[in-house]
Order: C-alpha cells, then sequence, then structure tokens
C-alpha cells in the first residue's frame, strides 16, 4: 500500500521521538513491503519564529491533502513569558480543529508492570481502559477574553447536541467489542454543559442494550481512576476533563511518554503521543519514543493493516521486558537511550 503521511516534528523531544518512529515504521514498510511517504510539515514554536504561526495555511493543506498526520508535540517554555502572545500550542488547536478531529481515543493499558508507578502493583493488574475525549468543543474553543481593562478574564464553555452524539456514537460502538461499559465523566452537579451530555448520551444508550452505561462526577472519577482503576473499560468525557485524566491515568503505565493517542475525524485522521515536548530533554537522547512510536501502531490499525499493528504492538512489548528502556520506566543504571529503544524495535521487527 502506498500511504502518503504529514509528519509534524514539533519541539522540544519532537524531532528526536519522530526519528525512532519512522525508523520503525520504515522497518514494517520493508517487511510488508509498503510505501510510506513522508512529508515535513513546519508548525509549532519553528513556524512562529518563520513565519509568525504557530499552524501556517501551508501546513495544513498538506495535513489535509495527507493520508494520516503523524504528530509529535509542540509547546516552549520562552512562550510563557507572554501570556497574551502567540503561542505553540495554539496550532494544534488550530489544526485539530480545521481538520475536525473531534474524537481523540486514549488507551490506557499496563503493558507490563513497571517499578517506577507509585500505585501499588496489585491495583495495576489487568488495568485495560480507553479515555474517548471531545477535543474540538468545550471550554478550549469557546470564546474568550477579557474585560474591565485585562482585570477580568473569560473562557466560555459550548457544547451542541451534535458534537456530543458524534463522540457518544463512536465511544458505544467501541464498547461493544470490549467489555461493553461506558463510563460518562462530568459535572453535571454543576455545569449545563455536563447536564446536556448526559441526556444526549442516555439517548443514545437506548440503541445499545448491550452496553452498560454509569456516570461519574470528574473529581470522582479522579479518585476512581487511582483507586479502582479495573473498573473502567471507556471513560466517555469533554476535552478539559480528558485532558486531566489522561495524564492522571498515565501515572498507573509508569510514564506519560509511554501513551498514544488517535485523533479520529470524520475522514481525516493525526496520531499523537499525549505528552508534551519535555523541553528539560531536548537533545539528551533520554526521551521515551514509545508514545510516539505506539501511536504510530493506531495509524497503522486505521490504514488497516492488523498484521504490522500487532507485530509492532509486540515489538514494542518485547522491548520492555528485555528492559531495553528509557529511563523514565527503568532505572537509569540500566537505561537505554531514545535511539537504542528504536534501534531495538526496528531490528526485532526485520527479524521476524
Ligand atoms: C494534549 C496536550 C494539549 C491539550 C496541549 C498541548 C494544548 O496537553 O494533547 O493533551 O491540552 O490538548
Ligand atoms: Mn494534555
Amino acid at each position: 500500500m502506498i500511504k502518503n503521511i504529514s509528519v509534524i516534528e514539533g519541539d522540544g523531544i519532537g524531532p528526536e521521538v519522530i526519528k525512532e518512529t519512522i525508523k520503525v515504521l520504515n522497518s514494517i514498510a520493508i517487511k510488508y513491503g509498503h510505501d510510506f511517504h513522508y512529508k515535513n510539515v513546519l508548525a509549532g514554536s519553528k513556524a512562529i519564529e518563520k513565519l509568525g504561526d504557530p499552524m501556517p495555511e501551508e501546513s495544513i493543506e498538506n495535513c489535509l491533502k495527507s493520508d494520516a498526520v503523524l504528530f509529535s508535540c509542540i509547546g516552549d517554555p520562552k512562550y510563557d513569558h507572554n501570556p497574551r502572545g502567540k503561542r505553540p500550542e495554539d496550532g494544534l488547536l488550530k489544526l485539530r480543529k480545521r481538520m475536525n478531529l473531534y474524537c481523540n481515543i486514549r488507551p490506557i493499558i499496563v503493558f507490563s508492570i513497571l517499578d517506577k508507578s507509585p500505585v501499588k502493583k496489585e491495583f495495576l493488574n489487568q488495568v485495560d481502559f480507553v479515555i474517548y475525549r471531545e477535543l474540538t468543543g468545550g471550554i478550549y474553543f469557546g470564546e474568550k477574553g477579557r474585560n474591565k481593562n485585562g482585570e477580568e478574564a473569560y473562557d466560555y464553555c459550548i457544547y451542541s447536541k451534535t458534537e456530543i452524539e458524534r463522540i457518544g456514537e463512536m465511544a458505544f460502538k467501541a464498547a461493544l467489542s470490549r467489555k461493553k461499559k461506558v463510563t460518562l465523566v462530568d459535572k453535571a452537579n454543576v455545569l449545563e454543559t455536563s447536564r446536556l451530555w448526559r441526556e444526549v448520551i442516555k439517548n443514545i444508550s437506548l440503541d445499545y442494550p448491550n452496553v452498560d452505561l454509569d456516570f461519574l462526577y470528574i473529581d470522582n472519577a479522579a479518585m476512581q481512576i487511582i483507586m479502582n482503576p479495573k473498573k473502567f473499560d471507556i471513560i466517555l468525557t469533554d476535552n478539559m476533563f480528558g485532558d486531566i485524566l489522561s495524564d492522571e491515568s498515565s501515572v498507573l503505565t509508569s510514564s506519560l511518554g509511554l501513551l498514544p493517542s488517535a485523533s479520529i475525524g470524520n475522514n481525516k485522521s493525526m496520531f499523537e503521543p499525549i505528552h508534551g515536548s519535555y523541553p528539560q530533554a531536548k537533545g539528551k537522547n533520554i526521551a521515551n519514543p514509545l508514545g510516539c512510536i505506539l501511536s504510530s501502531s493506531m495509524m497503522l490499525e486505521y490504514f488497516g493493516m492488523h498484521k504490522e499493528k500487532n507485530i509492532l504492538e509486540k515489538a514494542v512489548k518485547n522491548s520492555i521486558e528485555k528492559k531495553i528502556c528509557t529511563p523514565d520506566i527503568i532505572d537509569s543504571k540500566l537505561s537505554s537511550t531514545t535511539e537504542e529503544v528504536g534501534n531495538y524495535i526496528e531490528k526485532y521487527i526485520l527479524n521476524q
């Protein structure tokens, strides 16, 4: 198969984790006779410096034309000092909106129990849930601004029935081939948008009699994810709550650096690790490439390449079992570099 992939290397550790991911994708291409064409697309702080825009129009057009987008991470602390100026993150939000990537799927799987999770081991067995995070609405995209000479600020949270329905349908469909349970996380005791979410999701659930639906307030969910993570199958939630719960859930797996995601729209998709640009690690060859590599495996699945996805995930699992890991997930005295992890996975695939 021929696939055109737009690649956004981004900021911080982005170029390093993308390099390993492309290495691994190329080994899949060799093994299975695919032709992956990559196009580097400018975004984030490099695009601000060059063109004054964190997501230039040309980059968006490239992404819209390709079969999928592989995105690493953007963000640079140098923009923290000008809170009202342009930020690299704005570029990511603009791209998600323009590609209409409303459904962000974040699987939380404990591949093998790693010592670095602060959560007791007995809580971690069989943790396997997926967060369905709404990605193009809510407080992230509502009107925002300042009043009273800048001394008052607002962020408007707005959701429509259609926005809730389209991700709701996807979550219920996914539950059918999993443990058949959807948990809607919201703050319906306070927020009107949450009450609309409940109404719409209850309605959808009528079409899925075999799927259990339950409701949890976000504060309670934040606690249950640590106390009783096995109870979850699919967590369905809005943009902001999904952002927070996914970082929290990563603690179960040992490291934010391990977690992938797929951002799905009606006919466009982007694959992005959930970690940020980790500027402190930039250029040190210590960043975990697995979040990005596993995102590319979600991309293979999206392309319908199931064997390819399975072998890639087997290779990742094997690298963890053999302790070929970056220092975020094992003792730094025994750890491997970003590049060594990529090389190991590449060889494993080529030797199958
Ligand atoms: C994520 C990130 C982004 C978000 C930032 C970088 C804008 O934290 O993908 O989880 O909040 O969505
Ligand atoms: Mn986040």
